[in-house]
């Protein structure tokens, strides 16, 4: 019995010895491999946060148009500056080339693409619907500027508008640029009556007929004067589509056929009437003299002219205001944060 003990005894030794031993080996070959493993970790610089890009679709009516021009180039410039290291926007700019065919086109690739937020500034308002039922189903964000689709009730009532909180328009109400022009004459000494016969004979040369802005600055403008119980004359409208060219051709015309009859000529934007300025000085006339010249933008050009005296006065259609609160509104929306349907930038006249 007693042997019988001393065996188990041994062989527990033994056993406990093998045990013992059978971690020695271990302990010698954890370095080796975990080391390779663990070694880069400790000393790798902290991992960079991956930057997230947004792509962002915008398409403008049409490239060749000055005022556009200034804003669009904006809206590149502002997108870059709200840029960080972890927030990058890829914006896609199209030229809609004023044909709504092309437009709508260039908004179902940018739905095919899967943009985040689409910028539009509409060809045509009255596809205005058309183009927001496809975005709103393609769960796309949209803002539309510059060109303002109507409700029934004139503003801020446009149903695809009102009707979907993803969906907003942002521009600056064409009323107030209409009445400032015409408020620039009223506050002249002769109120625009140059030749004293009680009556303010004018050219109005329209935008795009279409076009809000161009219907409002043409009706207010007129409305400001006899708001004021100044008598007027229409003796030319004809439509220059926002274009210098025409503008020029407009008021070449218009000199030729009523010469110093024309007292005051209203142009719809800066680009026409930097174009009827051109007509005027051919005619061998004098703005400030024997006739006024109004437009609306204020482009630089036209406001050096004010400064001059070779233009009456402008109104400041301020495109960084609206196009930076595009941008904003825009980024708001692709981060799924609320908007509101309408953002209104305010017009400034500009006088000497
Ligand atoms: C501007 C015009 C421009 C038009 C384009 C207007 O608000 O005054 O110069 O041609 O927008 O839609």
């Amino acid at each position: 019995m007693k042997k019988l003990v001393s065996l188990l005894l041994v062989l527990a030794i033994a056993v406990t010895l093998v045990a013992c031993g059978g971690s020695k080996p271990a302990e010698t070959q954890a370095p080796a491999a975990p080391a390779a493993t663990e070694a880069p970790a400790a000393t790798e610089a902290p991992a960079a946060a991956e930057a997230k890009t947004y792509n962002v679709g915008v398409a403008i009516y049409q490239y060749n148009d000055n005022f556009m021009t200034l804003y669009r180039q904006e809206i590149e410039n502002y997108f870059k500056t709200l840029e960080t290291d972890t927030v990058k926007y890829n914006v896609t700019m199209v030229d809609g080339k004023n044909d709504m065919g092309e437009q709508t086109n260039q908004i179902d690739t940018f739905i095919t693409q899967g943009m985040d937020v689409i910028i539009c500034n509409l060809v045509q308002t009255s596809s205005a619907e058309v183009i927001i039922d496809k975005v709103v189903a393609a769960g796309i964000p949209l803002v539309l500027i510059n060109r303002e689709p109507l409700g029934d009730n004139g503003d801020e009532s446009y149903p695809g508008i009102i009707n979907n909180p993803t969906v907003c328009y942002v521009g600056a109400d064409a009323r107030q640029s209409g009445t400032y022009q015409g408020e620039i004459v009223r506050d002249l000494p002769n109120h625009g009556d140059i030749n004293g016969d009680g009556v303010v004979s004018y050219v109005m040369v329209v935008g795009d007929p279409e076009n809000p802005d161009a219907q409002y600055r043409t009706e207010y403008s007129v409305k400001a004067l006899t708001d004021a119980g100044i008598e007027v004359k229409e003796l030319v409208k004809n439509v220059g589509n926002w274009d210098q060219t025409k503008g020029q051709e407009i008021v070449a015309a218009a000199l030729a056929q009523y010469a110093d009859q024309i007292e005051v000529v209203f142009c719809n934007n800066d680009a026409m009437a930097l174009g009827a300025a051109a007509a005027i000085e051919a005619a061998g006339r004098k703005v400030g003299e024997d006739i006024y010249l109004l437009g609306v933008d204020a482009l630089d050009e036209c406001q050096e002219m004010v400064q001059k005296g070779t233009m009456t006065g402008t109104v400041l259609n301020d495109h960084i205001g609206q196009s930076h609160t595009a941008v904003d509104v825009a980024i708001k929306a692709l981060n799924g944060e609320a908007i509101d349907n309408y953002y209104w930038v305010d017009y400034v006249k500009v006088t000497k």
